[in-house]
C-alpha cells in the first residue's frame, strides 16, 4: 500500500547554519522511520548540505522546489532534472501555487517539467489547488482536475510511485485556514479518479496524494485519518524542527 509522505517546503528560507541547525534536531527527535517516509525540500543552495545531513536517514528524503525541463544550457538561474539528482534529490516540487502566481508558471510548463523530472528518475510532488474565488463560485473540482490534466498531459507512467500531487488550496496556503480533512478527501477523491482515468486504477492507486496549506501538529492527525491522504506538503511548520518532527508522528 501507499506508505505515508510527510513533505517539507522551506521556500525560500534559511541560512546554512540555521538549516544545520534544524536538521540535526529533527534527526535527533524522530529516529528512524519505519512506516512513512518524510521528505526536505530546502532552496537551491542548501540541498548539498541538508543531503549530507540526511545521507545516513534514507527514510528522509531530498528534494528540489522546482526545476526547468532542458538539461543544460544557456538558461541563466536555472536548475536542471540532472543537476537535482546530482546532488541527490530524491522528489521535485512542480507547479507549487506561488511559482505559479509570482513567475508564470502554466499548465503546460508544469507538464515539461514533470516529463523532465521522470526522465531523470526524480519523483515529482505536483501541485494543484483553487483560488478562494474558485472555490466561492463552486469551481474547486473542476479547477484541479483541469490543472491535473494539463500538467500530466502525454505522460506514460508505468508505475504510480514515480509520482505524488500535492492538493494544496491556494487560500490555505500561509493563512493558518485549512480545508476541513472531510473536504480535502472528496476532492482528492475526485483527483484520484481523474488519475484512474488517465493511467488506469493499478496506477492511480499507487499515487500519493498529499493535502497543503496550513499543516500543523494540531491538524495532521485530522488529516492523515483520511481514506484519501497519503501525506502533507507542509510550508510553515516544517521550518521548526518540533513542529516538523511532531508532523512526521502523525498518529
Ligand atoms: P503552509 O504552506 O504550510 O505554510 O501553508 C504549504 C505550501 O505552500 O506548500
Amino acid at each position: 500500500m501507499r506508505i505515508p509522505l510527510l513533505a517539507a517546503n522551506w521556500k525560500m528560507n534559511m541560512t546554512r547554519r540555521e538549516a544545520r541547525v534544524m536538521v540535526e534536531d529533527l534527526l535527533a527527535r524522530v529516529g528512524d522511520l519505519r512506516d512513512r517516509e518524510a521528505a526536505i525540500c530546502p532552496p537551491f543552495h542548501l540541498l548539498s548540505e541538508v543531503g549530507s545531513l540526511l545521507a545516513a536517514r534514507p527514510s528522509i528524503r531530498l528534494g528540489g522546489q522546482d526545476l526547468y525541463w532542458k538539461d543544460s544550457g544557456a538558461f541563466t538561474g536555472e536548475v536542471s532534472a540532472p543537476m537535482l539528482r546530482d546532488v541527490g534529490c530524491h522528489f521535485v516540487i512542480v507547479g507549487h501555487s506561488e511559482r505559479r502566481a509570482l513567475f508564470g508558471e502554466t499548465d503546460s510548463s508544469c507538464a515539461q517539467k514533470v516529463t523532465a523530472a521522470q526522465n531523470h528518475g526524480l519523483v515529482p510532488i505536483l501541485c494543484v489547488g483553487e483560488t478562494l474565488e474558485e472555490r466561492e463560485a463552486g469551481r474547486t473540482q473542476e479547477r484541479v482536475v483541469s490543472q491535473l490534466r494539463g500538467a500530466l498531459q502525454g505522460l506514460a507512467l508505468d508505475s504510480g510511485e514515480r509520482l505524488v500531487v500535492a492538493y494544496e488550496p491556494i487560500w490555505a496556503i500561509g493563512t493558518g485556514k485549512t480545508d476541513s480533512p472531510e473536504e480535502a478527501n472528496r476532492t482528492m477523491s475526485l483527483l484520484r479518479a481523474t488519475l484512474a482515468e488517465l493511467f488506469g486504477e493499478r496506477i492511480a492507486a499507487q499515487v500519493r496524494l498529499l493535502y497543503g496549506g496550513s499543516v500543523k501538529p494540531e491538524n495532521i492527525d485530522a488529516f492523515m485519518a483520511c481514506r484519501e491522504i497519503d501525506g502533507a506538503l507542509v510550508g510553515g511548520a516544517s521550518l521548526k524542527a518540533e513542529s516538523f518532527a511532531r508532523i512526521i508522528q502523525f498518529q
